[in-house]
């Protein structure tokens, strides 16, 4: 099972890094092949409303570092978006690369049933951290839940840390820890499952 890891915080030892790393380390000791990319360190521009993935091309014509994150995500099973809140939102480094998955829509996603040219059965696991308390800013996961699904991701789940304030306060989190190896075991458990079903 391939795994890709987005890092949208310019932190390298931040928060919402750590809680990708522990996901991701639990997933690659249960036999997953993981590949991460930290967004701040790419060069690359937010989606230009061009529209040519919708006219001529099948991908996003913009040429940049975002290219082979947009390439990694296509191949995936599961893609772990990682970010801090910043005002109320994900981290802009997210946010452009988010804009540019416009790509994945298909030309009539307004009105065709089928929204995504990704491959069904893709799993998504996003991670926000945010330095203020957990009734500030629920609606960031049900916003981008939603944006997940219409690129037809089958399942959406959150890892979430709030009142974490200084790079690695996460660390001291044991139970949002735990909660990162409990869902890389889920997942392994249920894409194990999943491929002993369509080989039976
Ligand atoms: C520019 C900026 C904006 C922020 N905005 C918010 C916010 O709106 N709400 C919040 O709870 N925390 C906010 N924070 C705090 C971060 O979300 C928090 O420190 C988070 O744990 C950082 O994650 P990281 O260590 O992965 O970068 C902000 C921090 C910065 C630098």
């Amino acid at each position: 099972m391939k795994i890709v890891a987005v890092l949208g915080s310019p932190k390298l030892n931040g928060n919402s890094a750590i809680l990708a790393r522990r996901f991701l380390d639990a997933a690659q000791r249960l036999g997953a092949e993981t590949q991460s990319f930290t967004l701040n360190e790419l060069a690359y521009q937010g989606c230009q409303a061009c529209r040519a993935c919708k006219k001529t091309s099948e991908v996003c014509v913009l040429k940049d570092d975002l290219s082979g994150v947009l390439n990694a995500i296509q191949g995936a099973d599961v893609i772990v978006f990682a970010s801090p809140v910043y005002f109320g939102d994900i981290a802009g480094q997210m946010k452009l690369l988010i804009d540019r998955t416009y790509s994945f829509l298909t030309p009539n996603f307004h009105s065709d049933p089928k929204t995504s040219r990704l491959a069904s059965g893709k799993t998504c696991v996003l991670i926000l951290t945010q330095g203020l308390a957990e009734a500030m800013f629920a609606d960031v996961f049900s916003r981008y839940e939603w944006v997940m699904k219409l690129l037809g991701m089958e399942t959406v789940h959150l890892i979430r840390a709030c009142n974490v304030v200084k790079p690695g306060d996460v660390s001291a989190r044991e139970d949002t820890l735990k909660q990162a190896d409990a869902l890389a075991t889920r997942i392994m458990d249920e894409n194990t499952a999943h491929k002993s079903s369509t080989r039976e």
